[in-house]
């Protein structure tokens, strides 16, 4: 039977006159059916012809919905968006032998194997401090497996996160010309740069695969696991961006050696949140083992990690933890969002004090009060309060800011209660390692928590 013998068009007689009234109105759902490479509707109920030939027949997950009423017929598109990207631990990524940065994102041997007769072809966006130290070893490596390619090295500080950082991004890739499908960009370095070419890459040609290699400890951890990317604009941070995952992300501990001290507590801002919302025992670790990761620079000795070594278990039990909140709920349509942890009054406070605070930083000081919060509502214990704030200390980060005045952080809830709905959506720890979101809290909880958080961990407390 010919594939268009199954289409079935509503009769459309040129006059005023309804087709069905409205009391008639007709609603019906078809599947989408490829026989010989023409889509066909089949009816969502009925069987598929027998006498299309079963090998050439693909059903897709997408449904189209069809209602006819007086004034006309209307479609309503259902297709579920399929997305699959890794995130690859692997160690020295730039030795030669090491062939993940190339081929790691694969996952059809088939695919694979023809790829590799191939000349590989690749563009590569460096962080201008990651291509001082790290440029050399990233040309050896390419070199030695003859790829044509071209490392374009930017200053990507959150000053300059902006629309223009992508449209340079955009223009030197267009110049250098790559096969979308076979061809990703990768970008080496911290949040910044992993956020920028991101939302380059799903500009570019609407959708151009794209590798990240995180660089700094907060990006390992948080910036390069989900698929969020962006920019800042009109001084709201991250206010332009997309939801568009890499193919995959490849974790080598060995680049967060070279980042300064204060950056490691920044990205231990970001695994304590994880541990503060859903996980005791990461939280036990870092009290634990908070200066030494600190020290060592998330390091393993000898360069070998054994499954109780802290840097593994802190960094694994992170993006685990993370996954398991983002992998469901990618695009975030449920509001209610875990991660958001931290990131309630940060992003007004980050953005206003530029660029004093890191974000994991800013991230922190948004914790601390919400602890605060927590304990004046009864949530958890005051010895649990001290233990979140004295953790906090250990990992040297800021507990306290003065610019995040009660005013500010009113300013910031309110932001949140538009954005979010009309709920206020506040994630709140109810224990060590656990939480919920509330939609109630007070304003009076609100000002009694900051006088509580202002006089014990305030400028001038003792
Ligand atoms: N997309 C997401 O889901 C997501 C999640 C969290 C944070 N972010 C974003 O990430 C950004 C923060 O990222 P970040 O903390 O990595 O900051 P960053 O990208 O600004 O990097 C911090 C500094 O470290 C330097 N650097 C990077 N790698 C280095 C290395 N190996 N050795 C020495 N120096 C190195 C950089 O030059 C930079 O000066 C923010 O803009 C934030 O919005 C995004």
């Amino acid at each position: 039977m010919p594939a268009g013998d199954l289409l079935t068009i509503p009769p459309v007689r040129g006059s005023t006159k309804p087709d069905v009234p409205e009391s008639r109105s007709k609603q019906k759902e078809y599947q989408l059916v490829q026989v010989k490479n023409t889509w066909c509707r089949v009816e969502c109920g009925q069987e598929i012809p027998t006498t299309w030939e079963e090998d050439q027949v693909v059903v897709s997950q997408a449904k189209i919905g069809e209602q006819v009423t007086e004034s006309g017929v209307s479609w309503t598109v259902k297709a579920p968006i399929y997305f699959c990207y890794k995130v690859v631990e692997t160690l020295n990524l730039l030795n030669p032998r090491n062939k993940t940065l190339l081929y790691g994102h694969g996952s059809d041997p088939q695919e694979l194997e023809d790829n590799q007769k191939k000349t590989q072809k690749r563009f590569v966006v460096m962080d201008a401090t990651v291509e001082q130290l790290y440029g050399s070893k990233v040309r050896k490596y390419f070199e030695a497996h003859n790829v044509i390619y071209k490392i374009l090295a930017l200053e990507t500080t959150e000053e300059n996160k902006s629309i223009d950082l992508v449209l340079h991004i955009l223009e030197e890739v267009h110049k250098f010309g790559l096969d979308r499908r076979t061809e990703p960009i990768i970008a080496f370095g911290g949040g910044v740069c992993l956020d920028a070419v991101g939302l380059a890459a799903s500009l570019y040609r609407r959708r151009t695969p794209y590798i990240r290699v995180p660089t700094t400890l907060l990006s390992y951890v948080d910036a390069s696991v989900g698929a969020k990317n962006g920019v800042n604009f009109c001084n709201c941070k991250n206010k332009i961006g997309s939801y568009t995952p890499p193919i995959a992300t490849f974790l080598d501990r060995s680049f967060i050696q070279t980042i300064p001290r204060r950056q490691i507590s920044n990205g231990l801002g970001e695994i304590l949140k994880m541990a503060l919302m859903k996980h005791k025992g990461l939280f036990e670790l870092l009290e634990k083992h908070g200066k030494y990761l600190l020290d060592t620079k998330f390091q393993s000795r000898n360069g070998h990690a054994c499954r109780s070594d802290p840097a593994l278990t802190t960094t694994r039990l992170a993006i685990q933890t993370m996954l398991e909140e983002l992998a469901p709920n990618l695009w975030e349509d449920d509001l209610d969002r875990l991660v958001d942890y931290g990131h309630v009054i940060s992003p007004e406070l980050e953005m206003k004090v530029l660029p004093a605070l890191l974000h994991g930083e800013a991230v922190n000081i948004d914790m601390a009060f919400m602890t605060y919060v927590s304990h004046e509502i009864g949530l958890i214990t005051s010895e649990e309060k001290d233990r979140t704030v004295q953790c906090m200390r250990n990992l040297e980060l800021p507990v306290w800011h003065n610019v995040c005045s009660l005013q500010l952080i009113k300013k910031a809830l309110g932001e949140r209660f538009k954005h979010s709905g009309g709920k206020l959506r506040l994630p709140l720890p109810t224990g060590l390692g656990t939480a919920e979101i509330f939609n109630d809290v007070s304003e009076e909880t609100i000002k009694s928590a900051f006088a509580a958080w202002r006089d014990e961990l305030g400028e001038f407390s003792t």
